[in-house]
Parts: structure tokens; sequence; C-alpha cells
């Protein structure tokens, strides 16, 4: 009888203390801006699910999109502490951390997107890299959306048409410097609340690539799109050390080879949504798409690049210079 119950005990013993020997799951909490149908939203799913399947579950990746969780320039703070493991936010977010990466927000910097794969790529990208590595994060991937376009509520189609507009920017120097040279009024607000700020005139115009701009229902409240291709908008998708340092050598070479397949994903998908989203905006009848000149676009330019010497201090020339050479 003794026996009987000294068992018994044992195993109610066993079931308590069970749970509490399980692996609990990692959980990598992914935060960004935009629609799950942009580039990043469908690289972030895809990212999602690699690792997921890969790990058996014992990775969880949790997408917050439509900046459910946190906005952009709100998502630093969460990150370096570790309440949020990975984020992808533009260049242009990171400019208090690490200015350096307003480079890719350089105007007419690149001739299109592999002349930025090549920058990004090459020594130039790994300098990018190993300025936010200085602070608590590890930059693990450039993913693209693609290049900017102007939209306002009538035709941009030469400098003079900017002046006075108020340009929703996002938080970054170059810029601010950028829309100021053609006379225009930069006002920084996060990508949450350029919808209404358009649709209330507490700004004019954007900048947007058309999948942002389709899929946040822009064209509802721009009654013109320019594309103008004069900037280029891409993320650096980050961690922070912290969580980096906390996995073991094989999950973290499980994320980095996820990350790189979804890197691919992504980037491929970017130049196919600039197509189909293009037509979407013509579709849609609301708003009118304007191409620029040969002739037009040499005089956005010439205006444009005579910025960067503003900039040769806090992101440096050699890294301009860099990037430039990389075009030839
Ligand atoms: C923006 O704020 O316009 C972009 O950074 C949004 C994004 O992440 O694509």
């Amino acid at each position: 009888r003794h026996l009987k119950l000294l068992m018994i005990s044992l195993v109610v013993l066993l079931l308590a203390v069970a749970p509490a020997f399980a692996k609990k799951p990692v959980v990598i909490k992914f935060s960004h801006v935009v629609a799950v149908d942009t580039p990043k939203g469908q690289a972030a799913e895809f990212f999602k699910k690699l690792v997921e399947e890969r790990s058996k579950g014992d990775i969880i990746v949790e997408v917050y999109p439509n900046s459910s969780l946190f906005n952009d320039n709100d998502v630093m703070t969460p990150l370096m502490t570790n309440a949020v493991q990975m984020a992808a936010p533009s260049f242009s977010k990171f400019t208090k951390f690490a200015p350096q990466l307003q480079l890719v927000d350089l105007p007419f910097l690149f001739d299109d997107a592999d002349h930025l794969h090549r920058v990004l790529e090459g020594n130039v990208g790994q300098q990018l890299k190993d300025a936010v590595g200085k602070k608590a994060l590890v930059g693990l991937s450039f993913w693209d959306s693609g290049f900017k376009q102007f939209s306002a509520n009538k035709p941009i189609l030469v400098p003079e048409d900017a002046a006075g507009l108020k340009f929703r920017i996002m938080s970054s120097k170059v810029l601010e410097e950028q829309f100021k040279v053609v006379g225009a009024n930069p006002q920084v607000l996060p990508f949450s609340e350029v919808y209404s700020a358009l649709q209330q005139g507490v700004v004019d115009a954007a900048e947007n690539p058309l999948s942002n701009f389709y899929t946040k229902k822009f064209h509802e409240v721009q009654t013109d799109l320019t594309l103008s291709n004069h900037g280029y908008l891409g993320y650096l998708v980050v961690t922070n050390k912290m969580f980096w340092k906390s996995l073991d050598d094989q999950q973290r070479e499980l994320i980095t080879q996820a990350m790189k397949e979804a890197t691919v994903y992504g980037n491929k998908l970017a130049l196919d949504m600039d197509i189909t989203y293009l037509e979407k905006v013509k579709e849609s009848g609301k708003t009118a798409v304007h191409e620029l000149t040969p002739a037009q676009r040499k005089l956005w330019k010439a205006k444009m690049v005579a910025i960067y010497p503003e900039f040769y201090d806090t992101i440096g020339k050699d890294l301009i210079d860099g990037a430039i050479a990389e075009g030839k």
C-alpha cells in the first residue's frame, strides 16, 4: 500500500514539474509600419514562415504590420531594450543613432536598383551596418521598397511646382534639405499619420514608393502623382545585441539563412509591385500620373544634388563618393 502511495506521489510530482522543463519557444516580435501587401510586409511574412517551419516551432515570429505595435520613430527604444526583437525601419529612421545611413536618402544618388545593390552589398553597405553595430543593434539585411515618387494636389513637373508646398518627410536631415532647396516646406510625420495629414491638409504633398502610396490609399487624397524616381526607399533589418547573443549558434544560423532567402524574395517583389501598383493607381481613376521629360528630370537633379556637400561631415564624403563610384 505504501509503495502504491509512493508511486502515485511520484507521478503527481513529475506532472507538476514537467512544464518547467519543457523548452519554451524563442519569440521574435517583428514590428513594422507598412501594409502586409508590400515588399516589406511580404518579406516579413516569408521570413516568419521559413523560421517557424525550419525550427519546428522552437522559434516563433510574431509580425506586427501597419504600426500596430510601434510606429517607426518609436520602435528604436523598445528594440534596444529587447521589448521588440526585430524591425525593418527605413534608412531615414536611423538618423539620430547612425546619421551615416542618410546616405541612401540622398536624391538622385542611384541610377537604378542595381546601382543601389552594388553599393549596399559592397564596402559602403558594410560600413552602414557597422555604424548601427556601434549602438545596441545588429544590422542583418537590407530590404528594398523602391524609388520614391512625388504626389500632391497639382502636377509637380518642374522644381518651381514644389515651391511653397508642405511636404511630409521621414525624419532625415537630407530629406529636409532636399525639399528646402526647391523652396518647399518639409514636415516630419510618422508614416501612420500621413493619410490623415494629407486628407486634412496638414501637409499638401508627399514622396512614396508606389506600394506604400497605393496600399495606404494616398491616391484617395492626392490628385497627382509624378514618376520622379528622385530618391530611394529601403530598409535595414535590425535586431538587438542582447537578443542576438541569447541565441545559440544553430538558431543564429537558421535565422541568418531565412533572412537571406526573405531578402531575395522581398527584393524581387519590390520590382514586381512597382509595376502592379502603378497599374492600380491608374485604374483607380483618382490620381493623374505624370512622367517627367528628360529635360525636366535634369532640372530636379541639378537643384537637388547641390545639397550633397552639406552632408560631407555627417554622412562622410568617402561614403558619398564610394556610392557614386559604383554607378560608373
Ligand atoms: C515612411 O515612413 O514613409 C516609410 O519609412 C514607411 C516604410 O517603412 O516603408
